[in-house]
């Protein structure tokens, strides 16, 4: 099949969470499995200084948003075999020091910014001679492009492919003022209750949801949830109306990148088979945050964007509740200023113990996942979630509130000791999150079951490999379906 995937960021050109590395990975997994993928992108800045090998196309489109055209220039990457990325070079939008945002303030022309891009991959599934069977967006970002496709079809285009959303997170989903529809030069049928209109104003990811044929999410268990009141972000009617074209299909990994065999960023290299480098890995890490290094004391870890969806205050007060036994903790993160400085004051109370790095560090992330012995992720909500899945695979236990793809992927200690990958807790409260974590120090006080544990968590596969088919079921599904009429 041919598949013509977008999105806003994308693993290794840019990247601030998990849709990166999930799109990135999927279309190499799709390449892999001997079909033709293609991802469309914006040009941010540094990434032709970071991969040279970009080409320029001799190709310029000047496409109208709202009253105004704006031009834009294309670039190529062929990455390996069926697999190309292309960066639409708009330089006024996105030739800026941050993706989405700097300073902690979102770009004030973010909906200009992402409707034009929409436009743009709507203009490049049209015209490029390559022909997609199937048009895949990702979040709110390109939500718009469903709408978009639709308007081409009554302007000409001639038998357009299906289109597909993933919704990588409900809760982000590009609300502006009702003027900003303008923009988008659609007819003035598409901003109404059942279309991209929510309470007055724009709202791209419910445009989505309306006019695409069919919609995924990442993990089964949070498909479910947002058709709830309690997870719907104002959107569960519209997608229960939706349900019979919606499905759930969980995350993969890209194991060539997540790994603890051939991984530069580790100071040693270990497996299931042979844990002592583990514990280099974990001494380094101790030293290098400059806490006691001493590998008999429990560390646990997080790496997150410091935001609301992540629990960042149950974990606060958990791990103000249980610092004072042994144990040790550090933190990646970036995010809100008022989590940072909870963080900051955590560290403050517990020298010695509590580490924290405020910023973005691929390199530093990889060495948290293997050093650790333990990662928390107490989420409020989780669509899917990678880095339990990360953490598994580096044998470090994760311990998750029950919740979307936390609760798909991991297998609880307390409900199935001999499958165990992990440690669950359901309540969204510090206690019960305290309670998690002292179950997780009775674990490590006994290298047997602890050893079980991880070397469960070692071997569970969440490859791509084995995810690809799920989404390739539903593209020849509505491709088939498209073909009949
Ligand atoms: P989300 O997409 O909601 O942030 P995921 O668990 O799906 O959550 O993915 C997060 C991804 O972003 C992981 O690859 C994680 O390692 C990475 N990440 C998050 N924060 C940082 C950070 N401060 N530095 C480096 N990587 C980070
Ligand atoms: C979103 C979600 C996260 C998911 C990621 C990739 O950022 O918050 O749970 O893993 O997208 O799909």
């Amino acid at each position: 099949m041919k598949i013509l995937l977008a999105s806003s960021e994308v693993f290794p050109f840019s990247k601030t969470g998990g849709l990166a590395d999930m799109v990135g990975a999927l279309a190499r997994a799709l390449a892999n499995a001997g079909h033709e993928a293609r991802v469309i992108t914006p040009l941010y800045r540094g990434i032709r200084e970071k991969f040279p090998a970009l080409r320029k196309v001799d190709w310029y489109f000047n496409l109208p948003l709202g009253r105004q055209y704006v031009p834009a220039e294309l670039w190529e990457l062929d990455v390996a075999r069926g697999l190309k990325i292309y960066f639409i070079d708009q330089p006024g939008y996105f030739d800026r020091a941050g993706i989405y945002q700097e300073n902690n303030f979102s770009y004030a022309d973010n909906a200009e910014r992402y409707i034009f891009f929409s436009k743009c991959v709507v203009h490049l599934a049209r015209y490029l001679a390559w022909r997609a069977d199937v048009i895949h967006v990702h979040d709110w970002q390109v939500a718009l492009v469903p709408a978009l496709v639709m308007q081409q079809k009554s302007e000409g285009w001639g038998n357009p492919p299906p289109t597909c959303l993933t919704i990588h997170n409900l809760a982000y989903q590009g609300v502006f003022s009702g003027s900003a529809f303008e923009l988008t030069n659609l007819p003035k049928y598409f901003f109404n209750t059942e279309g991209a209109e929510f309470f007055g104003f724009l709202n791209c990811l419910k445009a989505g949801i309306a006019f695409a044929d069919f919609i995924t999410t990442v993990s089964p268990r949070y498909a479910r949830e947002i058709t709830t009141e309690e997870f719907g972000c104002g959107l569960d009617g519209m997608l229960r109306r939706r349900q019979k074209d919606m499905t759930g299909i969980l995350n993969g990994v890209d194991y060539s990148e997540w790994n603890t065999t051939k991984n530069a960023y580790l100071s040693k290299p270990y497996s299931a088979g042979r844990m002592a480098g583990k514990k280099i890995n974990k001494l380094e890490l101790q030293r290098q945050f400059a806490l006691p290094v001493d590998e008999t004391i429990p560390l646990f870890g997080t790496i997150s964007r410091l935001a609301d969806q992540k629990g960042v205050d149950i974990q606060l007060g958990a791990l103000a509740e249980m610092l004072n036994t042994k144990m040790q903790f550090v933190l990646l993160g970036s995010g809100s200023p008022e989590y940072e400085r909870g963080y900051r004051d955590l560290a403050r109370h517990f020298p010695g113990k509590v580490a924290v790095r405020f910023g973005y560090d691929e390199t530093l992330a990889h060495q948290i996942e293997a050093g650790c012995d333990f990662f928390l992720m107490p989420s409020r909500f989780e669509p899917c979630g990678l880095n339990q899945m990360y953490s598994l695979r580096y044998g470090t236990i994760p311990i998750v509130r029950a919740t979307g793809g936390l609760d798909d992927s991991v297998v609880d200690w307390t409900q199935n000791p001999r499958l165990a990958t992990g440690i669950k807790f359901t309540e969204y409260t510090s206690r019960a999150l305290a309670k998690a974590i002292r179950k997780a120090l009775v674990l490590h006080s006994q290298p047997k079951l602890l050893n079980a544990c991880r070397k469960n968590a070692m071997k569970a596969d969440f490859s791509w490999e084995k995810t690809v088919h799920e989404y390739l079921a539903v593209y020849m599904k509505y491709k088939s379906e498209r073909t009949k009429y």
